[in-house]
């Protein structure tokens, strides 16, 4: 693939709208499709006022403005994808719908043409068992906002080919993006490996440990966490925050590593999404002041000490399962979710026999299989190994 080809991107809502965006950047010719005209209407403005603003701070001039918007055509037919070297899907989060959507691309597009969802929870493998063709099927799971955050999952199914594989990989590193690879499995890196961080904020809070306020202090000023978890967790929105949750347990056969909270589903439930509708673990009505932290270094330092190992622990299970390789796992959560350090190159900085002492601690005062330590933890420490 290259420039040449043209890239379709199914679906125009937040997603979708960005991925375009980027694919135009790169001066690919792009068809957005939605079926929904008003959506398309919505693409439109929000990207002719990303381009203005980033021509008024002249990040690009505005020939290029004009020329990116110039690539883009927007449609409301899949019968305009015949040319698509490629189409990359972001449309409503239900296996039902893309599959039955992958099934009519196929009947439109060439053989050689790759179908990729932007799926960030569906398994690959069932929506390309919707495909005659089912090798050329592979998850591209981009992160929001699509053209500002570099990481991309590359997510080859069971029926993915090779070829199919590096093509889409080359294609999205062309586009400057860091790629990772991971294996179809629920979450794939960053939505596994992240879960502790809302699940465990969310139970030291539920256990009166501290108030959302001085979670998130202790999270950002102590942890070095750009976001602290109830902060990121009203950007997320806490209906989807929580939806990937439930879907992430219910996927790993309830293991109560990835127990969903009461907490966040009342919020969920009383419409308390966060930012969008200015009300989630927060007030963002104006003139509504922000609570204050307890600035207490002594709780702060346990709460980052507890979130983090449990943070490592899922890192270094996800290694032990083979879901991708060390420096994968680690570039994933740095370029996907900024966090502030890879958490296994954290884990040799803290040192494994600490991180394990402080899981296995855990899990004798708990009683609970959440707080279990990986086996590849334990094999480490009895090894005298480190993960680099
Ligand atoms: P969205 O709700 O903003 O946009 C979805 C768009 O798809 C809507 O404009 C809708 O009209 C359109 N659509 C629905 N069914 C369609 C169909 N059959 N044919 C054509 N268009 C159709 O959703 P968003 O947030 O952009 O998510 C899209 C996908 O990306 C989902 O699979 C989601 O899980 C995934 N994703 C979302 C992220 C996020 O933070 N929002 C991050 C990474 C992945």
């Amino acid at each position: 693939m290259n420039k040449q080809t043209i890239v379709g991107v199914l679906g125009a809502g937040s997603m979708g709208s960005g991925i375009a965006q980027i694919a135009a950047t790169q001066e690919h010719q792009v068809v957005l499709v939605d079926l929904n005209d008003a959506a398309l209407v919505k693409a439109e403005a929000s990207l002719n006022k990303i381009l203005a603003r980033l021509v008024e701070k002249e990040k690009i001039d505005a020939a290029t403005s004009k020329a990116i918007i110039g690539r883009i055509k927007f449609s409301n037919t899949i019968n305009e994808f015949s040319n698509c070297g490629i189409i990359i899907e972001a449309i409503i989060e239900n296996v039902k719908v893309k599959q039955q959507v992958f099934t009519e691309l196929e009947s439109i597009v060439s053989d050689a043409c790759i179908l990729a969802s932007n799926t960030s929870s569906l398994s690959i493998a069932s929506i390309a068992s919707s495909c005659k063709k089912s090798d050329r099927v592979i998850g591209i799971h981009f992160f929001n906002p699509a053209p500002l955050m570099p990481l991309v999952e590359i997510i080859p199914a069971v029926q993915t080919s090779e070829e199919t594989k590096n093509t889409a990989r080359a294609l999205i590193d062309s586009w400057k993006k860091v790629t990772v690879l991971t294996k179809d499995t629920p979450g794939f890196i960053v939505n596994r490996v992240a879960r502790p961080f809302y699940g465990e904020a969310l139970k030291i809070y539920e256990e009166g440990i501290a108030d959302f306020a001085t979670i998130d202090w202790a999270m950002t000023e102590l942890g070095g966490f750009r976001m602290g978890p109830f902060t990121l967790m009203d950007y997320i929105g806490n209906d989807i925050n929580y939806t990937v949750t439930e879907t992430v347990f219910a996927a790993f056969y309830n293991d109560p590593r990835y127990r969903p909270s009461f907490t966040q589903k009342r919020h969920a439930e009383a419409g308390w999404y966060g930012r969008k509708n200015g009300r989630g673990f927060y007030d963002y009505a104006e003139g509504v002041e922000k609570p204050e932290p307890n600035k207490d270094e002594e709780i702060g330092g346990e709460i980052v000490n507890r979130i983090v190992v449990m943070l490592i622990n899922e890192a270094a299970d996800a290694l032990f399962l083979n879901i991708a390789t060390k420096e994968d796992i680690d570039l994933a959560m740095t370029k996907g979710v900024n966090y502030p350090a890879g958490l296994l190159e954290w884990a040799d900085a803290i040192g494994l026999e600490e991180v394990l002492l402080r899981l296995e601690f855990l899990h004798a005062e708990y009683g609970d299989d959440r707080y279990r330590p990986s086996v590849l933890l334990r094999r480490l420490v009895r090894d005298n190994k480190t993960f680099y």
